[in-house]
């Protein structure tokens, strides 16, 4: 079998410390390139292998890194998130399409043997059914974020039957983890409950007490994007992106669920402009597809995401 050769884009963001880390381990250190926008590697990718400062729009840098590296394959993760995308609209579109449009050419133009790019559950807008959101429905997102994720969608499926492109996707819910800081979005905020629970036993979330929201711990989201990729290609149904799915909470229960270990935690509601994000998004996902096609399985509930979150923040 070909050895592979991967480069992750956007690997100093909160999937890409993580993916970067775990696709190490499987490929070996040399064999996955991490590279940004950030002049500087992520402490936790410091002493792990190589890394080069990119900008992922600049197509012609990215070409050259191929080349030079004999990359085989590409993680695409660079994005501006919901939150800083309603605050630089224009500036969003072009992080979020140029970049995708320009290295979907590339892949097919260098051969590269599959390319993965991810969505998000920011696709679904107001009009969409908002429990258990099937694959496939209404969609008409209202943030520049989820208009270019659609748009990414639409052209990732093109670019497989035009040109046979094996590009992959997953439309993320909001997804919580302890190793690197959440970047801009809307569901930040169940991560930075466990941090200011931990250090000062009151958070002010900024969504109300009752919006509840897909989620998922990023230890599901890692394993769920590598068994996405190493799934044989003939089970991949799908080249817009897998609706995938672990939870479903509101701030008022992850706070109670906090509260069972630390019982004089504290939460009020303060919502800002991200509440109206959050209000235009499915409360909950079915995912059917991705655990029929592929056999994508959770094993982070609440419960357990906290403990594990509350354990190793407490570190
Ligand atoms: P993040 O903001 O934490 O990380 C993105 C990384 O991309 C950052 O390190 C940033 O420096 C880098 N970057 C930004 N612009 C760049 C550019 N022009 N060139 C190179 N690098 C650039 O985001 P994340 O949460 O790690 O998300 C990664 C991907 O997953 C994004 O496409 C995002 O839309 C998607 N996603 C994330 C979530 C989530 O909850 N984290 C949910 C759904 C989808
Ligand atoms: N977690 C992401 C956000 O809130 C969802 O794509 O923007």
């Amino acid at each position: 079998m070909k050895q592979e050769k991967i480069l992750i884009i956007g690997a100093c963001g909160q999937i890409g410390v993580e993916l970067t880390l775990a696709l190490r381990n499987i490929y070996g250190n040399n064999n996955v390139i991490a590279s940004d926008l950030r002049p500087t590697v992520h402490p936790l990718l410091a002493d792990s292998g190589p890394y080069y400062t990119i900008d992922a729009t600049d197509i012609k840098a990215v070409a050259a890194l191929v080349a030079k590296e004999s990359i085989t394959q590409i993680y695409l993760l660079a994005a501006l998130l919901s939150a800083t995308g309603e605050k630089m609209p224009m500036k969003a579109w072009e992080i979020n399409m140029d970049s995708l449009l320009q290295i979907m050419e590339l892949s097919v133009e260098k051969k590269l043997t599959k390319l993965y790019w991810p969505s998000s559950i920011a696709v679904f807008g107001t009009t969409t059914p908002k429990q258990n959101t099937p694959q496939k429905t209404i969609v008409e997102p209202t943030t520049v974020y989820g208009i270019s994720k659609y748009a990414g969608e639409m052209w990732c499926q093109y670019f497989h039957r035009r040109w046979g492109l094996d590009v992959r996707s997953l439309r993320y819910p909001g997804l919580i983890s302890w190793k690197s800081a959440p970047g801009g979005g809307t569901t930040d905020y169940a991560v930075e409950i466990y941090i200011e629970a931990l250090k000062q036993k009151q958070y002010t979330s900024f969504l109300s007490a009752d919006t509840y929201l897909p989620m998922m711990y990023m230890d599901d989201a890692i394993r769920g994007t590598i068994e996405l990729m190493e799934a044989p290609e003939a089970q991949i149904k799908s080249r817009m992106a897998y609706n995938l799915s672990a939870m479903s909470f509101s701030p008022k229960e992850i706070a109670a669920e906090i509260q069972k270990h630390i019982p004089d935690f504290k939460i009020d509601y303060a919502p800002d402009f991200r509440q109206a994000i959050a209000d235009s998004w499915p409360a909950s996902i079915d995912d059917a597809a991705a655990r029929q096609d592929w056999q994508w399985q959770h094993r982070f509930d609440l419960e357990k995401m906290t403990k594990a979150m509350l354990e190793n923040l407490g570190k």
